[in-house]
């Protein structure tokens, strides 16, 4: 009997470990045979801990279980896909896995994250066979054809990347994965890492053969030690097993990668603070030119992408660039993995193509808030996104119609508000996420986020308010314009969104009768 219990960050927080003991210890003393697998999540988080045993029908769910269920689940024949209050069914017939477009996290929540045979066993590394018999600017070509631009929030074209470091000419080639996923209310990377790391593995290793690199890092945040340890045993059961280091699947091609973790700084996000700080600097923002993809980590050329961006990838190369741009809208091609939390019922993770819009991702997955009270805010793309309105919900997830709305899909994160927000204090909150983690390299950025902070105080307290937003709305067009990057340059964007959709709540005291 196999019983599957994940162990992806928010299960273990919910008490997974000790719903595996307990499956494990009522097994043994009823004589059963029982073996657990520990997976990753399938992304319905409020369904965690969601626990699998594998029947003659297939894999049948039970959630959430806590410790104090698995008595009552085992009497009621869990082993056996029994009947219970809690049983789901299976779990890819739940309604909101079951209308995804699910390619990139296929594998999440199924197979065991750190071997490589289950990942085999799963359509692993197919992928990477096809791109070994290929030459470099073939993989490149498909990968620039598929319409792939950075998951990290930038979209960047993925194959224009890619070609820029192959036609790159050095002895020494890097490729490293930005995994200091600080987005708030994101987690598709952790996910990722935590149920699925080969497929960033076979990522990047595509990536290494495209572009010439031997050497690869992932730099993640260190707020994700499951991450990073699930990161570390897969590299080191890759290793063992042919697929990294030398002579990758006896192809005489050369990848060696490490997981590294970050210190806990938000700009390390950034790409060129995240190379001061893998070169064992302080993470501060080098200028831009030259491009990582030119000069980067030790100022050689070097590929930088997101978890997602990698992770893309093997599907591409397995299943060929126009099966993968048959998904999306527009310049927004594939899928976008969409994260949902907030004031939400069903939170978790949302693999669909492009062009689904906010609203839907709300109510037809997400099913409302969870207080019950009308959505009145919605923040896409991370501390640095706008805040949209109900006015603005049928916006659809897409790089361009998201920017046209003055919005970004940034990476993926959508995060709900109901009526009882105050805009007023969630602007003020922009400036002080900002004055927190600026690197301090540039001054629009390091003194204007304390100075918003100080103006928005007293828009709050009814201090002239009419005139201290003006003073901040001038604020917010001296950092746009003079912030050297993205941290600087885009928190005007929470601000403004708030300011603009939500003038009621800049009024002063008294705004807000909640
Ligand atoms: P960017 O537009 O400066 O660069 C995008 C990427 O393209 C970079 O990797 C850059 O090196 C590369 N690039 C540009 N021209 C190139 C060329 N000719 N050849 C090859 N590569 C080239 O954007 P940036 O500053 O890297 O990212 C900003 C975005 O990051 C924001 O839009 C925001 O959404 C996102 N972000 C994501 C976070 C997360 O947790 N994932 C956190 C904070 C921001
Ligand atoms: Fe550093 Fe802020 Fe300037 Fe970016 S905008 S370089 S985070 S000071």
């Amino acid at each position: 009997i196999t019983i599957y219990v994940p162990q992806d960050a928010v299960a273990l927080g919910l008490g997974a470990n000790r719903v595996a003991r307990a499956i494990f210890n009522g097994a043994e003393q009823r004589g059963l045979d029982v073996e657990i697998v520990r997976t990753g999540t399938r992304g319905m988080l409020w369904l965690e801990p969601m626990v699998e045993v594998a029947t003659v029908e297939g894999r049948i769910a039970y959630g959430p279980v806590t410790p104090a269920d698995v008595e009552g689940l085992l009497n009621a024949g869990l082993h056996e896909g029994g009947e219970h209050p809690l049983r789901l069914g299976k779990p890819e017939e739940i309604p909101f896995l079951k209308r995804q477009h699910r390619i990139t996290f296929h594998r999440c929540g199924v197979v065991d994250p750190v071997s490589v045979e289950d990942y085999r066993a799963h359509g692993g590394y197919r992928g990477l066979e096809a791109a070994l018999k290929m030459e470099a600017k073939d993989v490149v070509a498909q990968v620039k054809d598929s319409g792939l631009r950075g998951r990290g929030g930038a979209g960047f074209p993925a194959g224009i990347k890619w070609n820029t470091v192959m036609l790159a000419e050095s002895e020494q080639k890097y490729v490293i994965c930005n995994a200091d996923e600080g987005d708030s209310g994101t987690f598709a990377d952790r996910i990722m890492m935590e149920g699925d790391p080969f497929n960033l593995i076979e990522g990047m290793t595509i990536a290494a053969v495209a572009t010439g690199a031997t050497r690869g890092y992932i730099y993640c945040r260190s707020e994700y030690p499951q991450a990073f340890r699930t990161m570390r045993d897969a590299i080191a059961n890759g290793v063992k097993a042919g697929v990294l280091g030398e002579n990758i699947m006896g192809s005489g091609k050369t990848f060696h990668l490490e997981v590294r973790l970050g210190a806990g700084a938000y700009i390390c996000g950034e790409e060129t603070s995240l190379l001061e700080s893998l070169e064992g600097r302080r993470g501060i923002v080098r200028a831009k030119p030259p491009i990582p993809a030119l000069k980067g980590f030790v100022g050689k050329p070097t590929l930088v992408n997101n978890v997602m961006t990698f992770t893309a990838v093997p599907w591409i190369m397995e299943h060929g660039a126009k099966a993968y741009a048959d998904f999306g809208m527009g310049r927004s091609l594939g899928t976008l993995p969409i994260q949902l939390a907030g004031n939400i019922k069903q939170g978790g993770l949302i693999e669909y193509a492009f062009g689904i819009t906010i609203r839907e991702v709300i109510e037809d997955f997400g099913g409302g808030t969870l207080s019950g009270r009308p959505v009145r805010a919605v923040q896409v793309g991370g501390p640095l996104g706008a805040y949209f309105p109900d006015s603005l919900l049928d916006t659809p997830l897409d790089y361009e119609k998201m920017a046209e709305a003055k919005g970004l899909v940034g990476h993926g994160g959508i995060v709900v508000f109901d009526d009882t927000v105050d805009m007023a204090k969630q602007a003020r909150f922009a400036f002080e996420f900002c004055a927190a983690e600026s690197c301090g390299k540039c001054t629009p950025c390091r003194i204007g986020a304390t100075r918003g902070v100080e103006t928005m105080d007293k828009v709050i307290a009814g201090i002239r308010s009419e005139a201290n937003v003006e003073l901040v709305k001038d604020l917010c067009e001296v950092m746009t314009d003079g912030s050297l990057c993205a941290m600087g340059g885009l928190t005007p964007m929470p601000v403004m969104s708030a300011i603009n959709h939500f003038p009621e709540d800049f009024t002063g005291p008294g705004q807000q009768s909640f």
